[in-house]
């Protein structure tokens, strides 16, 4: 039985299943091993791992130990709680916006590889191109956050560090507009989101994009990007407190086990907080070398138990009505054995978003694409399914 414990539980004869810590980039730590000592437990524990999940065939058993069966049946509860509770509202509809997000979305892509360029050359950060395209971006989610955040999704390999700038920036406006703050903060946290990694402008290009898990010492090298991105912001005109926050706190953990500050609870801003659920939601979201991307709704469900510890469980679940239970962009099974890809979220409903009809599951072919409202059709979702199982090429339906 695979079983999830507290860290101060482990103990020498145990058998790691998961160390349960999707978010870290290094491999000095394997995801499933023997405990054969006390100096892998402290190993684990160093890392600020809280739960690991260990598997009871394979070592010893905690009796009173939940299940994953059970902590997964606990967070998909969670989950349709959060969901009863309804989200803003979007005022413009999505076909609208579409087009204008694409254009966007290109144009965000260029203006942030740009500027790691100008940093990596040690120029400044032109202000003048990021405040008009930072003021379109919330412009755009503002409107209807349908349209941006799942192009944000995709990434390419070599493009990943500006991708998922981009990405962030979207996800914490969309956060953020959830959250009711005002609307001058909102643009000044989208342009620390957007600039939160410049930092890695700075790190050696074989660790940047080393095509695997970064060693012990890569991954120290790796962590200073964050002091860097903070330094690098102070010395750029016209760039307020709170961007410099969201880019200096968004490795911050609630619960005192980030960097580079080791900051805990109320210590850390808002706005770091926010930036640290986001920033793990999108890498784990991402196809990465030594990653699958994870299903968005499996990955609200981590950072939900995951917010037991290190993130903020109230803003975990603000985050999760932003973007809905089946965020837009997403594959979903429908109970009649299709699939699905998410289009729009209905505020009041985020169980039954508006989908689009792709694939017949259980007769294994592609269908005449049909957009359906759950709210008023009779077929409903019954999971959460991964374009890469299917072989399902996401881009095509994201950009069609
Ligand atoms: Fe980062």
């Amino acid at each position: 039985m695979i079983k999830l414990i507290g860290i101060e539980q482990l103990r020498c004869g145990m058998y790691v299943h998961d160390v349960n810590c999707g978010w870290l980039d290094h491999d000095f730590i394997r995801n499933r091993f023997a405990v054969k000592d006390e100096a892998s437990v402290r190993k684990v524990r160093a890392t600020g791992v809280r739960q690991v999940y260990i598997d009871t065939a394979r070592g010893l058993d905690v009796a009173d130990a939940p299940t994953r069966e059970e902590v997964q049946h606990a967070v998909t509860a969670r989950l349709r709680r959060i969901a009863a509770e309804p989200a803003t509202p979007r005022p413009v509809p999505l076909a609208e916006e579409i087009g204008r997000a694409r254009t966007l979305h290109r144009s965000a892509h260029r203006i942030v590889r740009g500027v790691m360029h100008d940093v990596r050359l040690g120029r400044q950060i032109e202000m003048e191109q990021i405040e008009p395209l930072v003021g379109a971006i919330v412009d755009s989610i503002f409107r209807q956050p349908d349209a941006l955040l799942p192009l944000a999704r995709l990434k390419h390999h070599d493009d990943y560090t500006f991708l998922h700038s981009v990405s962030v920036c979207a996800l914490m406006t969309s956060f953020a507009r959830e959250l009711k703050l005002p609307r001058d903060a909102i643009k000044e946290i989208a342009i620390g989101a957007l600039l939160h990694d410049v930092g890695k402008a700075t790190v050696a290009d074989a660790v940047l994009n080393k095509p695997g898990k970064l060693t012990e010492a890569e991954f120290e090298h790796m962590k200073s990007h964050v002091v860097q991105s903070k330094i690098i912001l102070q010395d750029t005109p016209g760039v307020s407190a709170i961007a410099i926050e969201v880019a200096a706190q968004h490795h911050e953990r609630f619960d005192g086990t980030g960097y580079p500050n080791r900051l805990a609870g109320e210590a850390i801003s808002v706005y770091g907080q926010m930036a640290a659920i986001v920033d793990v939601y999108d890498a784990i979201t991402s196809n990465r070398v030594y990653h699958r991307a994870m299903p968005p709704t499996e990955a609200l469900g981590k950072l939900l138990e995951w917010s037991r510890f290190h993130f903020n469980p109230q803003l975990a679940q603000a985050f999760v009505r932003a973007i809905g239970i089946y965020p837009s962009g997403s594959l979903v099974r429908l109970e009649s054995g299709r699939l699905a890809v998410v289009l729009a979220q209905h505020a009041d409903k985020l169980l039954l978003p508006s989908v689009r009809v792709i694939f017949h599951a259980v007769q294994g072919h592609y269908l005449p694409p049909q957009v359906l409202d759950l709210r008023y059709a009779p077929d409903r979702i019954v999971g959460h399914e991964s374009f890469e199982k299917w072989n399902i090429d996401a881009a095509r339906w994201l950009m069609p």
